[in-house]
């Protein structure tokens, strides 16, 4: 496989659906740097315009303000369209599979298609993919005969078939259990690190952000709130959507009615001491109750988030020792 990973920049882009009754601007003022071979996370709720803005990566949609790039040149029409839209895959929700053809036929369709190399070629290269998707056992399955997450693999080979630079993901998890979203996110992280593909995921679940991209931009209502690494946006968000979308991977504290103040502490465990807690607080005339809370990762990195009661005279003391020893400190308006 050859594939080489693409930078994909959106210049004040927006984008319009008119029709003779109404107009509809769906995207506004997006400014986007999308660097070689990240996963870069997409995140909003339904309707912000995020299957939109990623179909304007494979010229599916057309901005009507502004321009794409993909590697430095404005997304093309004619023929060049078709030579760069096979430099980008794209898997979907509802997988977008061919009923009809079992797994090793929809994926040679791709290469059909795209007149790649000879039949033997061709055919050998479809074993290639299959197993790197872990399907070589379930080839001549139809897709009716597949699971879910079985199902998304087929989609990914599918997409990979012209060795693309760029693999789009839109909701490609959405429809799938725990388990296979897991196994999916994990065969994209691998595909990320063997090709270098550039992957850029569109999801409403900041769960999946979480465990699979590098940077995450927020879109709301066609406009970009916040941009920037996972660890940022979630951790220090600047605006209101992100600070909205990192709570919301906690469980809500229950409201014990007394009105006090609520910390957000965060600190990768791998690198802040265990007992930072404890030492937060010891010789000090101060309590602190913890009201929610989970340990979970970014990426593979594990990190503790934690939402705090923190009372008495030396309470301002303790926060600085927790920042002190690499803890991030933020209040919860809640
Ligand atoms: N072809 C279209 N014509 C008119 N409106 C559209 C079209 N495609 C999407 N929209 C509208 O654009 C908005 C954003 O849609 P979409 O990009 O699908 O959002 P998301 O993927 O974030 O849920 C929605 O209000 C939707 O109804
Ligand atoms: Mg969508």
């Amino acid at each position: 496989m050859y594939n080489s990973p693409l930078p994909v920049k959106f210049i004040n882009v927006s984008k319009e659906f008119v029709s003779h009754e109404s107009r509809h601007q769906v995207l506004q003022g997006i400014d986007l740097e999308i660097q070689s071979g990240e996963v870069f996370g997409i995140v909003g709720p339904s309707g912000a315009g995020k299957s939109t803005l990623i179909r304007l990566i494979n010229a599916l949609e057309l901005p009507t303000g502004g321009r794409v790039e993909i590697h430095g040149s404005a997304i093309g029409r004619g023929r060049e369209l078709g030579a760069m839209r096979q430099k980008i895959g794209m898997i979907f929700q509802q997988f977008g599979l061919l009923s009809s053809k079992t797994a090793r036929q929809n994926v040679l369709y791709a290469l059909e298609l795209a007149k790649a190399g000879t039949p033997q070629t061709r055919r050998a290269k479809v074993d290639d993919l299959l197993e790197r998707v872990g399907l070589s056992a379930h080839a001549d399955k139809y897709p009716a005969q597949l699971s879910g997450g079985q199902k998304q693999r087929v989609g990914i080979a599918r997409a990979l078939a012209n060795d693309p630079g760029i693999l789009l993901c839109d909701e490609a998890t959405s429809a799938l259990d725990p388990e296979a979203t897991a196994e999916i996110l994990k065969l994209i992280d691998e595909l990320n690190a063997a090709l270098g593909l550039t992957v850029i995921l569109v999801t409403h679940e900041m769960d999946v952000v979480r465990r699979a991209c590098d940077r995450v931009a927020i879109l709301e209502q066609g406009r970009l709130m916040e941009v920037g690494t996972v660890e940022q946006v979630l951790f220090s968000p600047q605006s209101e959507a992100a600070r909205a979308l990192g709570l919301h991977l906690l469980p809500r504290p229950a409201d014990d009615g007394s009105g006090r103040a609520r910390l957000r502490l965060t600190y990768f465990s791998d690198t802040v001491a265990s007992d930072v807690l404890s030492a937060a607080t010891q010789g000090l005339d101060v309590s602190l109750a913890i009201l929610a809370g989970q340990v979970a990762a970014l990426k593979a990195k594990p990190y503790a988030d934690l939402i705090v009661a923190l009372d008495g005279p030396d309470a301002a003391a303790s926060v600085s020792r927790l920042r002190s020893r690499g803890v991030r400190v933020t209040e919860v308006v809640s």
